[in-house]
């Protein structure tokens, strides 16, 4: 008999062909989330779980989940998941790492450049029939080419974020936990290791991508948006609860900062409504990963995880320590 697992959101559908010649599939093919309790129910038998980062999976949700045995999460932050309590429990957890790195980098700058250039504010502008005439301070913005970049965490996605700033001639400073090795500072285009209150201070504009936790629930508040150039762009790539919202909303609408671009939000898919009334906020909705190829590299790696992890082999990207 297969394996039964449950696919919590609708998947290529190639995907979900793959895994069914493993297993005996009960998958989410609706747009919407299952509500918790119809989750948990849904789950309760399964030995493997495909989710995303949107699924909260609880110590609670697991203790009541005594077959579940591998959960994949399509993404490669799992905060979503008591991974100790999994552990606890011989539960594996696995992430999808690596093959989004690149792609992520593009959509950081993309945010970067639409906010500090006021894309999206003046593509607005222009639907709305606003356009008469040249005038030489339309939608003025900030320059990329020969800034300082700041980048708060580190990881390979950081680094490749680093990478494409040399073609912008531009000086990165970064803050990490730990500070990377000498070569890999040179090739994220010679990265200088600062402390997080100068890399506030000296950024011109400053990358957020740094994993989510207690230790980094908002780790940028009014206290760190004080520090930080009138003129810079803020860009948050990595998760919303990095950042308190009540703060940089306030700091926005100052012009204290200058922009932000927001993939992510505290409590996505809801968000504070307060994002939509400004002007210098670019928002859009997780997609920082969502490239064709990118995204079905994503669901291939979580597939791969599971198929290895139910089969009695070690999954490639492991997460339980
Ligand atoms: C990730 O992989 O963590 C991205 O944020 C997509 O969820």
């Amino acid at each position: 008999m297969k394996p039964a697992i449950l696919v919590a959101r609708a998947i290529f559908p190639e995907v979900v062909t793959r895994l069914s010649s493993h297993f005996d599939i009960e998958a989410n093919q609706d747009d919407q989330a299952w509500p918790a309790d119809e989750f948990g129910r849904r789950l309760q038998g399964k030995q493997g779980l495909f989710c995303s980062a949107n699924e909260r999976i609880s110590a609670d949700l697991i203790v009541a989940c005594p077959q579940l045995k591998v959960i994949a999460n399509m993404a490669v932050g799992f905060n979503n998941i008591d991974v100790d309590a999994a552990t606890r429990a011989g539960i594996m957890v696995t992430n999808t790492p690596d093959v989004l790195n690149e792609t992520t980098a593009d959509f950081a700058w993309a945010l970067l450049m639409a906010a500090a250039r006021r894309v999206g504010e003046s593509e607005r502008w222009l639907r709305a029939g606003q356009w008469e005439r040249w005038r030489y301070d339309t939608f003025l913005g900030a320059d990329l080419h020969g800034a300082t970049l700041g980048i708060l965490g580190m990881g390979r996605i950081g680094q490749a974020i680093a990478r494409r700033s040399r073609g912008f001639d531009m000086q990165v400073l970064y803050h990490n936990r730990t500070r990377l090795p000498v070569d890999l500072e040179a090739g994220a285009n010679g990265a200088q290791y600062v402390e997080k209150d100068e890399l506030l201070r000296r950024a011109d504009h400053l990358v957020l991508v740094l994993p989510y936790s207690a230790a980094t629930h908002h780790a940028i508040g009014a206290a760190e948006l004080a520090l930080m150039k009138p003129t810079a762009v803020l860009v948050n790539i990595a998760r919303g609860g990095i950042v308190d919202d009540v703060s940089l909303i306030a700091a926005l609408r100052e012009r204290r900062i200058a922009a932000a671009g927001l993939d992510v939000f505290e409590n996505e898919p809801a968000f504070n409504p307060d994002f939509l009334t400004l002007d210098n906020a670019v928002l859009t909705p997780h997609i920082g990963s969502a490239s064709v190829p990118t995204r079905l590299a994503m669901a291939a790696c979580a597939a791969d995880n599971l198929i290895a992890g139910l089969s009695g082999q070690r999954p490639p990207n492991l997460l339980n320590p």
